[in-house]
């Protein structure tokens, strides 16, 4: 019978555990995936020192479990980030954001010594861009990025009703076939108003494990 895409979730979340320092701070990221990895990290949670969480929501799934999580300013070292992705390429290069917590986990993940993305096979693409690349966004400044926006051939489209962990808006950007995901990356850091883009391409992950029918398959 075929694996359903929550089985794979939850594999490739156990398997994320081989990758847990004993006696360190585990970076936790936000999602479906990244919640079944919290749920494992929980059986084994005396082996850890704590968390720092990349969203409100993760922090209260972390609590619930009884595992300690950190403010990252008084952090200095996490020893692996473990989150999900919207989509991967070859290189390992993500776009995320889909549940509008990028900017934190961004931020954890650059403070990482090593980023383990945990997803199923659907995520992983030819090229990134067909789910739509959220960027959050001052919510003074919307109007003006979403014009700059259409300069570099997308097409911004607010997130109705949604407002981050940070208090932002996102806009989650349509029809972008993203050749050069480095590069846009950078463009799209450079108009002022933007806090963070989706694209997570220069700070990549470093190992992709990716759930499927036949396994969980490590690429890297
Ligand atoms: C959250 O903001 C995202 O970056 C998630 O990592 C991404 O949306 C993956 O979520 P799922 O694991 O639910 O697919």
């Amino acid at each position: 019978m075929a694996k359903t895409q929550d089985e794979m979730k939850l594999e490739v979340a156990q398997a994320a555990i081989e990758y847990v320092v004993p006696g360190t701070i585990i970076g936790i990221g936000t999602g479906s995936t990244a919640n079944f990895f919290i749920d494992e990290l929980a059986k084994i949670k005396g082996k850890i020192e704590g968390t720092v969480a990349s969203s409100v929501a993760s922090a209260e799934r972390l609590k619930s479990h009884g595992i300690q999580v950190f403010d990252l300013n008084h952090v200095s070292e996490i020893s692996v980030y473990v989150d999900g992705a919207d989509e991967s390429n070859k290189y390992l290069h993500l776009v995320k954001g889909g549940g509008g917590a990028l900017t934190r986990e961004k931020i954890v993940a650059a403070v990482a010594d090593k980023f383990v993305c945990i997803a199923d096979e659907s995520k992983l693409v030819p090229y990134l861009g067909k789910f739509p690349l959220p960027i959050e966004v001052i919510p003074m400044a919307r109007s003006y990025v979403a014009r700059e926006i259409v300069k570099l051939g997308g097409e911004p489209v607010l997130r109705e009703g949604f407002t981050t962990d940070n208090g932002n808006v996102i806009l989650d950007v349509h029809s972008m076939e993203i050749m050069e995901p480095t590069k846009l990356e950078q463009q799209l850091n450079n108009i002022v108003g933007v806090v963070t883009n989706g694209l997570f391409a220069m700070r990549p992950a470093d190992v992709l494990l990716l759930g499927t029918q036949d396994g969980v398959k490590s690429m890297n």
